[in-house]
């Protein structure tokens, strides 16, 4: 008999693919049929959770479990959209704020830095790319993904992603998939057609997944009746066989399948523990009923990706704890917050000229709250958060800052009135939107012993609250000019109280750093450059259905700008309206089709007098045969631009990426005619057309 000591086939950094090959093949031949289920479900969370006293991240958590007598390590995972979920780690704005950036060179460095983090905090698998689709702006974790349009979602998720890699840990884009409502994830079942599930739901998904993300979260909910964890037609028809992905698929947690099968049907481990697989896995097999090989398989998907990162040679010597929120991470979640905050009007208050700002009223709860986000599994805890009154008592001295919120609108009034100017920070908080926790699981709230209620989800309104509104109209009435920041993680309408504000802009959830970043855009130090990644309607009505609490729901193909554009309403704020400090001007879009690809090029100049970004957003409109949106995101691109200065830059697109999904022929087609090609600018919007 073999000795069971005598191998160990512990990953080697450096070791050849050769090596990897015939270790992963000796490891299947010589682990028995428990030891390879063992592997195929995380371990010990629950205990765990309960010894740390509920905290959230306390410790990485196993989400499969190698086989420790061959010396297969365990996958040790960490969540976190806006950081690692874990220890005192570099809390950034939250997804949706980073995807106002339009920037993938600044997601990638981010991504880069969470990855830095999770090695200095011993974890190798990143839950960090949340890349669902907003279809509706009351969605409670819409503050966790990027916005509403599949292709800038797929890019920006992409260079998360492989930023994360860098540094051989493992990103996982989730939830696979239409998980896109909150409060009844666990059971809703999502009824869609083929063109609207290809075209609008899932690119997003294969272009990271294609740009070699390397591993993929089942979602909760289910896809046309059955849960998406154990979905055949998705886990292994559409994700393995079309599109030739060779990575591992993890559930969701606690929940994220219901039977054994769900290995057959193409998922590899179940998270947090062996509930459906486990013991069970084991009986099922020995009964016949899942075959031996599909186990296999399995564990091949999981080791051959686990493998090439735990033997890739490292980009860093060492990985020590210093780099968790050390100083060049929290500088790069202040330029992050700077880069993500979307000035959506401005009457010329802004920006604030410190010559003539006496004092300054700093108004609302939320000014002086560290609100960083949800409570949910995306929760960092950042070692410090710099409020918006901490930011502005810091820059003007405390003596120049009045103080007051919604709850005693008199003394607030009485603040403004003293002022030159007031800023009223409005929106929510984890209780208003976010993931949904019930009131008996903390999470690591803060507990007082007693039972909470549960807070977060779906948002019940798509308004600020009443009182803040209140707040608002009260100061506006003094004559003192009011900057309203909301502070959502998406849409907030502004309809009954917008012409009365001087400036309006949307803060997001903006991090650690995201006071500092708010009193720099405020000051003129940093000028405005975010971009709306959504739709602001002006009525919720124009926004597709939404039901919080419902059973089954039709996600179609028509959601954000492409449904306001069908149906010929004008929203409030188009997706992509940010407004600046600066002018600039876009000329010369020329158009050149080669054999594979659309090369487009224009031109834009910084007109004004101060440095700015701008970000050049591109369209494409079909021929119109086959309905599709009157014009879709194929392309964008961020450029700095000093005054006076013009850039000619061009982008790309891929032919492909103009097809429409054949029903019948359940592929890919593409239709020959004249193609609309719009930029838009800041401001300008160029068009022309090319026949293809
Ligand atoms: C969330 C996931 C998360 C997982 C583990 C679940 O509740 O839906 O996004 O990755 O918990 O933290």
């Amino acid at each position: 008999m073999t000795d069971p000591t005598q191998h160990d086939f512990a990953p080697r950094r450096g070791a050849s693919d050769a090596w990897i090959s015939e270790t992963i093949e000796a490891i299947i031949a010589e682990a028995t049929l428990a030891e390879k289920v063992g592997m195929l479900s995380g371990r010990g969370f629950f205990a765990d959770f309960v010894a740390d006293d509920k905290l959230w991240g306390a410790r990485p958590y196993r989400a499969g479990s190698g086989i420790e007598r061959l010396g297969v390590p365990p996958l040790w995972f960490s969540d976190g959209p806006r950081g690692v979920a874990r220890g005192q780690s570099t809390c950034f704005p939250c997804t949706m704020a980073r995807g106002a950036t339009f920037d993938t060179d600044l997601e990638m460095r981010i991504g880069e830095a969470m990855g830095k983090e999770m090695r200095a905090q011993d974890c190798d698998l990143s839950g960090a790319v949340c890349i669902n689709l907003l279809r509706h702006p009351a969605w409670g974790r819409a503050q966790e993904t990027y916005g509403e349009d599949p292709h800038h979602l797929g890019a920006m998720g992409t260079a998360l992603g492989l930023g994360i890699q860098t540094q051989n840990v493992m990103a996982t884009v989730k939830h696979f998939a239409l998980n896109s409502m909150e409060n009844a994830r666990f059971r809703v079942d999502v009824r869609i057609d083929e063109r609207a599930l290809h075209e609008i739901y899932l690119p997003h998904f294969k272009a990271a997944l294609d740009a070699g993300i390397a591993t993929v979260m089942s979602a909760y909910n289910k896809l046309d009746g059955e849960y998406c964890g154990q979905h055949h037609g998705l886990l292994t028809d559409i994700l393995r066989t079309e599109w030739g992905f060779s990575g591992f698929v993890h559930s969701d947690w606690v929940m994220g399948l219901y039977k054994p099968y769900a290995v057959s049907a193409g998922l590899d481990i179940e998270n947090p523990e062996p509930q459906i697989l486990g013991d069970k896995l084991v009986a099922a097999v020995e009964a016949g009923h899942v075959a031996p090989w599909v186990i296999d398989r399995a564990c091949r998907n999981i080791l051959h990706t686990q493998y090439r990162f735990a033997c890739a040679e490292d980009p860093c010597e060492a990985y020590p704890a210093e780099l968790v929120a050390g100083p060049a991470h929290v500088a790069l979640a202040r330029e992050a917050a700077e880069k993500s905050i979307v000035l959506l009007e401005n009457d010329g208050v802004l920006p604030l000229d410190r010559a003539k700002i006496g004092r300054i009223a700093v108004l609302g709860k939320l000014a002086v709250q560290a609100n960083t986000g949800d409570r949910g599994s995306s929760r960092v805890r950042p070692p410090h958060v710099v409020t918006t009154l901490a930011a502005l008592s810091e820059r003007l001295g405390p003596d120049a800052i009045l103080t007051g919120d919604e709850d005693d609108i008199a003394a607030a009034v009485a603040a403004a009135r003293g002022a030159d100017v007031a800023l009223v920070v409005a929106g929510y908080t984890a209780r208003e939107e976010g993931e949904y926790i019930p009131g008996e699981l903390t999470l690591g709230q803060e507990s007082d012993g007693t039972r909470r209620a549960a807070i977060g989800g779906d948002r019940l309104s798509l308004d600020l609250p009443a009182a803040q509104v209140a707040l608002i109209d009260a100061v506006a009435a003094t004559g003192t000019p009011v900057i309203v920041a909301i502070v959502a993680g998406s849409a907030v309408l502004v309809e009954g109280w917008r012409g009365r504000a001087a400036a309006i802009l949307q803060t997001f959830y903006a991090g650690m750093e995201g006071g500092t970043a708010l009193a720099n855009i405020l000051f003129g130090d940093a000028n405005p450059s975010g971009r709306l990644p959504f739709t602001v309607a002006r009525d919720p009505a124009h926004y597709p259905f939404f039901d919080r609490d419902a059973d089954t729901i039709r996600y179609d193909y028509w959601h954000g700008y492409g449904k306001f554009a069908r149906d010929g309403v004008e929203p409030r704020y188009r997706f992509g309206h940010g407004l600046s400090y600066t002018r600039f001007g876009q000329r010369a879009l020329h158009v050149r089709a080669t054999a594979t690809a659309l090369e487009i090029t224009t031109t834009i100049s910084n007109l004004g007098d101060r440095a700015g970004d701008a970000s050049l957003l591109c369209y494409v409109g079909g021929p119109g045969g086959i309905e599709r949106w009157p014009r879709m995101l194929k392309a964008f691109t961020r450029v700095s631009l000093q005054p006076g200065e013009a850039r000619t830059v061009t982008l790309t697109i891929a032919l492909d990426d103009l097809r429409y999904r054949d029903t019948a022929a359940h592929g890919w087609r593409f239709e020959p005619g004249d193609y609309r090609i719009t930029v838009c600018g800041f401001g300008d919007m160029l068009e022309t057309s090319v026949r293809l």
